[in-house]
């Protein structure tokens, strides 16, 4: 048997009907597939507690998931194999709070809405591989380490290190950010785990079978890259945004690395290091994309793959064939050099931030 805590926001003001009805229907469902639990709605939140069989958890949150009277669903805390149940007698008993002048009520309220607040924020700076075992109930600490096939790919700003002493630290922030963001989305919306970002770099992995959704959605972030380039005015550093992409397959070792301070779940090994020296040797190609031999041939789909060389990769024992794309969203490439004298072209001579 399962129990999961959750909370959620409101989309909209709802009525004491509504919520009863929503009450109403769950009882009602919840009854014939043996769910118990409870649901109390505080102020703007939603605080519920399901307990049951798996599948048929399961089976209801994805429901209550897609309800779209609420939004930003955290699950506080799931709980795989309980013995007992809390709620035996209630099929969903709902209680409404709001409006309560009780100064208890009142306390309540307001730690929900704290509880709320910083799952908000700890989800952000959370792993979403982390998050998936503590939705799944599963302790992420407990995951041994293990030997598995990936598709790993780094992506970094091209000339950061320069750049980001030149511009107001405002801007170099704003710019990382949204850089990072279109990484993650594209990233996520092809089916790749975002793993860590290091400094400007994102390191991300999809599963064995996924070279085109990677090689897809590296070209989806090189286009969408260059629309907001295109949306910048001339002195921003946004105007110099372009970025490189290594991507390589084979084994890693998948696990929870790091110390008793600060642990991450993440990829090592052999492969991670292929596909950082590609994403460095993106510069020395003149390329944006840089692929390795077992990349290619991972592929479902014909993709215009050019040989970009032989390259003595560290690490890799032999001089290894490096491909990119004939395509043209990997024409605009700039390199270092040209990247410094287009900004100076465009905003002068610069030594310094204030300048710019
Ligand atoms: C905060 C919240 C909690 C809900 N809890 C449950 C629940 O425990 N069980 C359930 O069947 N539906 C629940 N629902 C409703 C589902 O989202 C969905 O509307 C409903 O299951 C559809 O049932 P129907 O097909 O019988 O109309 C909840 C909705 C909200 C907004």
């Amino acid at each position: 048997m399962k129990r999961i805590i959750y909370i959620s926001t409101v989309n909209r003001h709802m009525t004491e009907e509504e919520i009863d009805g929503i009450g109403q229907v769950s009882a009602r469902n919840n009854r014939e597939v043996g769910i118990t639990g409870v649901l109390i709605s505080v102020h703007d939140y939603f605080f519920q507690v399901l307990e049951g069989d798996e599948d048929a958890i399961a089976k209801v949150i994805e429901r209550i998931r897609r309800d779209p009277r609420h939004r930003d669903l955290h699950i506080l805390k799931a709980e795989t194999e309980i013995a007992e149940r809390h709620f035996p007698k209630w099929s969903m008993r709902t209680i409404r709070l709001a409006g309560s002048g009780d100064l208890i009520l009142q306390a309540i309220r307001d730690m929900l809405q704290n509880i709320a607040e910083s799952h908000r924020i700890i989800e952000r700076y959370t792993q979403p591989s982390v998050l998936q075992f503590l939705t799944e109930g599963i302790n992420p600490l407990s995951v041994p380490p293990r030997k598995t096939e990936k598709i790993v790919l780094f992506c970094d700003m091209v000339g950061f290190s320069y750049l980001s002493d030149l511009f107001p630290v405002e801007q170099v922030a704003d710019v990382v950010n949204a850089f990072l963001e279109v990484c993650s989305i594209t990233i996520a919306e092809h089916g790749g785990v975002v793993a860590k970002y290091v400094g400007d770099c994102a390191i991300a992995y999809f599963e064995q079978g996924q070279a085109d959704e990677a090689i897809a959605a590296c070209l989806e972030v090189l286009r969408r890259v260059r629309d907001m380039r295109g949306k910048t005015h001339d002195c921003h550093l946004m105007k110099f945004l372009y970025c490189g992409f290594g991507v390589a397959a084979g084994t890693v070792i998948e696990g929870n690395f790091g110390s008793s301070v600060k642990m991450d779940y993440t990829v090592l090994g052999g492969t991670v290091n292929m596909a950082a020296r590609l994403e460095a040797l993106t510069r020395e190609i003149g390329k944006p994309l840089a692929l390795s031999e077992s990349v290619v041939q991972g592929v479902r789909q014909q993709w215009p793959f050019v040989h970009a060389g032989d390259f003595q990769l560290k690490g890799a024992g032999r001089s290894c064939p490096v491909y990119s794309l004939d395509d043209p969203l990997l024409g605009d490439f700039k390199a270092h050099a040209d990247l410094v004298g287009e900004m100076r072209q465009a905003c002068g001579v610069l030594g310094v931030g204030q300048d710019v």
